[in-house]
C-alpha cells in the first residue's frame, strides 16, 4: 500500500477550520477529524453538525475518528453526511459488525480502532468487515502525547494477520506520529499516518506532510 498522510485538525485552530484544512490541501491524502464526547475519552471536541459544515468547505477526503461511547448510534450518520472514512472503537462498539456494514453501505470506508491495551488477535474474525484498522499509539483523548513504542509489535502482528488472509486492509497509526517515530511505524507495517502536532505545530503544515511522507516511504 502507498503511504498516506492524514493531518489531524485537533492541533489546528478550531475557529478557522476551513482555512486550516486548506493549508494541507493537495499535500495530505486525508483530513483526520477527531470526534470526542467527554465520555469515551476525557475531552470534548465536535460532532456531526461541524463535520457536515466542514465537508462542504474542504476538498480533501475526511477521515472521522469517533472517540465516543455509542458509535453504533452515530457512526452511520457521519458516512451518510459524506465522510469518506469512519472509524469506530472496539472498546465502545456493542454491535461492530452491524455498524461497520452500515458505514460501508452508506458509501464510506469502515475503520476499526484499538486502544494501546487492546489486543488485535481477538478481532481476526472481524477483519472482513474492516477497510482500515486504526492502532492507537497513545491513549486517545489529546494531541501532543508521547508515542507508545510498545504498540509496534501489535502493528507487526496486525500486518501478519492481514497478509495471512490475503486482505487489503490499511493500517493507520494515530498518536505521537512525528519525524522521529513515523519510520518505526512504517517498518512495522502501518501505511496511513495521522499527525496532529507534527503537522499543525509547524509553520508550514504542507511541507511537514511532505517530509513525513518522504520518511515513511523511505522506511
Ligand atoms: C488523539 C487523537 C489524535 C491526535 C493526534 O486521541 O486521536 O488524532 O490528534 O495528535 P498528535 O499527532 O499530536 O499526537
Ligand atoms: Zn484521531
Amino acid at each position: 500500500m502507498a503511504v498516506q498522510i492524514s493531518p489531524s485538525i485537533l492541533s489546528a485552530d478550531f475557529a478557522r477550520l476551513a482555512d486550516e484544512a486548506a493549508r494541507v490541501e493537495g499535500a495530505a491524502d486525508w483530513l483526520h477529524v477527531d470526534v470526542m464526547d467527554n465520555h469515551f475519552v476525557p475531552n470534548l471536541t465536535l460532532g456531526l453538525p461541524v463535520v457536515e459544515s466542514l465537508l462542504k468547505a474542504v476538498s480533501t477526503p475526511v477521515d472521522c475518528h469517533l472517540m465516543i461511547e455509542d458509535p453504533d448510534r452515530w457512526a452511520i450518520g457521519y458516512a451518510e453526511a459524506g465522510a469518506q472514512s469512519v472509524t469506530i472503537h472496539a472498546e465502545a462498539a456493542k454491535a461492530p459488525v452491524r455498524t461497520l456494514r452500515g458505514i460501508r453501505s452508506a458509501g464510506a470506508r469502515s475503520g476499526f480502532a484499538l486502544n494501546p491495551a487492546t489486543a488485535v488477535d481477538s478481532y481476526e474474525d472481524l477483519l472482513p468487515e474492516i477497510d482500515m484498522l486504526l492502532l492507537m499509539t497513545v491513549e486517545p483523548g489529546f494531541g501532543g502525547q508521547r508515542f507508545i513504542d510498545g504498540v509496534l509489535p501489535k502493528i507487526r502482528r496486525a500486518r501478519q494477520l492481514i497478509s495471512k488472509h490475503g486482505m487489503e486492509i490499511w493500517i493507520q497509526v494515530d498518536g505521537g506520529v512525528s519525524d522521529d517515530t513515523i519510520e518505526r511505524c512504517a517498518e512495522a507495517g502501518a501505511d496511513v499516518f495521522v499527525a496532529g502536532n507534527a503537522v499543525y505545530g509547524r509553520d508550514d503544515p504542507a511541507a511537514a506532510v511532505q517530509a513525513l511522507r518522504a520518511l515513511a516511504e523511505g522506511a
